[in-house]
């Protein structure tokens, strides 16, 4: 795809983390592989007094770090730089938002035709008001037509404030012009969970009360909370990675067929899935959710600090940095299936992973010499790394006698396509420039969200954080997690977090 209208993509926050790590770099695939033309032009704008000659080298440093094709080469990096500009702005300054648009004009002037403004807030949420206000005082974003304004997350803090959020954005903006990433759903194998499920006949009928007996979404990491602390401490696993990441996914692993895909039906049809969800009282998030805090501990063979002593974390924190939670999806489909929810810093491996298990055979006809460990079938879908989709069922092991055992069959990206996948932010950036919000997050979907975990937010809050559990860096979560899922008789489906090819080399 080649995008035909010329762009100019503002950053606010253009020296920050997030702009060299993600941005810059999926800019980069996107010019590489020609989606994106000459007609381009990145306008970073930070507080930060930078050289332009170092900031571009900055760049590409991360690029370097982070890009998926590897290192730059220095031809394509130099024409590609081209297109790159920095300019000291203070955003509550409205001086630097006329300059901005005087710029912006000139380019249009420059490229002949009115290009597509997107204007990515890479930002703290306290000046997103802020720079949305100056944006609209000068008029950059009256042209609903042309003008995308892109939030981070977090958006809000609790409900109430993405309420406030929501109703002053509404004031400057329409919401066709509003984008809030969530960076899972750029991902290639979460975008897959809908080809998977409405490409193909075969699943559909099974995918309900009927058949399916639980559903795990896991999304562990290993990595500590880096020097994200002051954040986080702010934030926690819940707002960090429940309210947005795990119930993305989780729409998608239980919406209803769309009917087309259009943007706004997809939403809708996620949207359901958030409304449908069972509400948590004070009595039942007791019962129903458990969290934890990553102490000292090792990690793939290091040694690791925990929690309270890394950069900006008070040593006294109570963040939670784990939290497992088991919900219901009140409607036809899913009456009682429990959705097993879980995710963590400093846990053994870095993987997220669907975890769909089928309900056991009603009669056992095979005599217990033939079972052994008898699993139920599971299908697993990855998300990263490895990811592909994986069917484990029971198969007769080669012998004169009737022994069963666990096998699978799986598709991997890998092998299937034998191409890097793009990056989320830059399936995400694409969908920006082109003006595609199907992969965005509707306001009412973020309210909704926020209205699933606030029950859990307001207990925490109201019964102090004294119990507070722990559990060493490297390990699983706290033992209280394994109680919510052992209640049931069930297991926490470990994801595989290691590449198998890469490891045999
Ligand atoms: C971000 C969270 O949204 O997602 C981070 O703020 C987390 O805390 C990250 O590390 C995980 O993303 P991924 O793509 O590495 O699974």
């Amino acid at each position: 795809m080649t995008v035909k209208s010329p762009t100019a993509f503002v950053i606010f926050g253009g020296g920050g983390d997030l702009t060299w790590r993600k941005l810059i770099p999926a800019l980069y695939n996107l010019w590489l592989d020609k989606t994106l033309g000459d007609s381009f032009k990145v306008i970073a704008l930070d507080l930060k007094e930078m050289d332009p000659a170092v900031y571009v080298q900055h760049l590409r440093e991360g690029v370097d770090q982070f890009s998926r094709r590897g290192k730059a080469e220095d031809e394509p990096w130099g024409r590609f730089a081209a297109h790159l500009t920095y300019d000291k702005a203070d955003f509550a300054d409205a001086a630097a938002f006329s300059r901005l648009a005087g710029e912006l004009d000139a380019l249009d002037h420059e490229w002949g035709k009115p290009a597509t403004r997107v204007f990515y807030l890479a930002t703290p949420p306290s000046v997103m008001q802020l720079i949305a206000r100056q944006l609209h005082e000068v008029k950059l974003v009256t042209d609903a037509g042309r003008a995308r304004v892109v939030f981070e997350k977090p958006f809000g803090h609790d409900l109430d404030s993405a309420r406030e959020l929501d109703g002053f954005l509404g004031g400057l903006v329409d919401e066709s012009q509003i984008y809030r990433i969530d960076h899972y759903l750029g991902k290639e194998p979460v975008q897959n969970i809908l080809a998977f499920r409405f490409a193909n006949t075969v699943h559909e009928p099974l995918w309900n009360r009927r058949y399916i007996d639980s559903v795990q979404i896991t999304v562990a990491e290993q990595e500590g909370v880096g020097t994200r602390g002051g954040y986080y401490e702010h934030a926690g696993a819940l707002r960090d990675m429940v309210q947005n990441h795990l119930l993305q996914v989780l729409c998608l692993v239980a919406m209803e067929p769309p009917v087309t895909f259009e943007a706004d039906e997809l939403r809708n049809k996620k949207l359901d899935v958030l409304r449908a969800i069972r509400r948590l009282t004070p009595g039942t998030v007791h019962e129903l959710v458990e969290r934890g805090q990553y102490g000292p501990g090792l990690v793939a063979g290091e040694k690791v600090t925990g929690y309270r002593s890394e950069p900006g974390v008070d040593p006294h924190s109570t963040t939670e940095t784990f939290v497992a939670l088991k919900l219901f999806v009140d409607n036809w489909r899913w009456q009682d299936v429990p959705f097993y929810l879980r995710t963590g810093k400093r846990l053994p491996v870095h993987a997220s992973e669907v975890c769909i298990q089928f309900r056991p055979v009603p009669h056992q006809a095979f005599p217990p010499s033939a079972i052994g460990e008898m699993e139920p079938n599971r299908l697993l879908l990855r998300l990263q790394p490895r990811e592909g989709i994986v069917m484990r069922f029971q198969a007769k092991r080669p012998g004169s006698n009737m022994r069963l055992a666990r096998v699978e069959t799986r598709f991997t990206y890998k092998e299937a396509f034998n191409t890097s996948e793009p990056e989320a932010y830059e399936t995400l950036l694409l969908d920006v420039i082109v003006g595609d919000q199907t992969q965005f997050m509707r306001r009412d979907q973020v309210e909704e969200a926020w209205k699933i975990v606030m029950p859990i937010l307001d207990y925490w809050e109201d019964q102090g954080h004294s119990d507070l559990p722990f559990y060493p860096a490297g390990t699983w979560g706290p033992e209280v997690s394994h109680f919510l899922i052992a209640r049931d008789g069930r297991i926490w489906v470990e994801p595989d977090g290691a590449d198998e090819d890469e490891d045999k080399g």
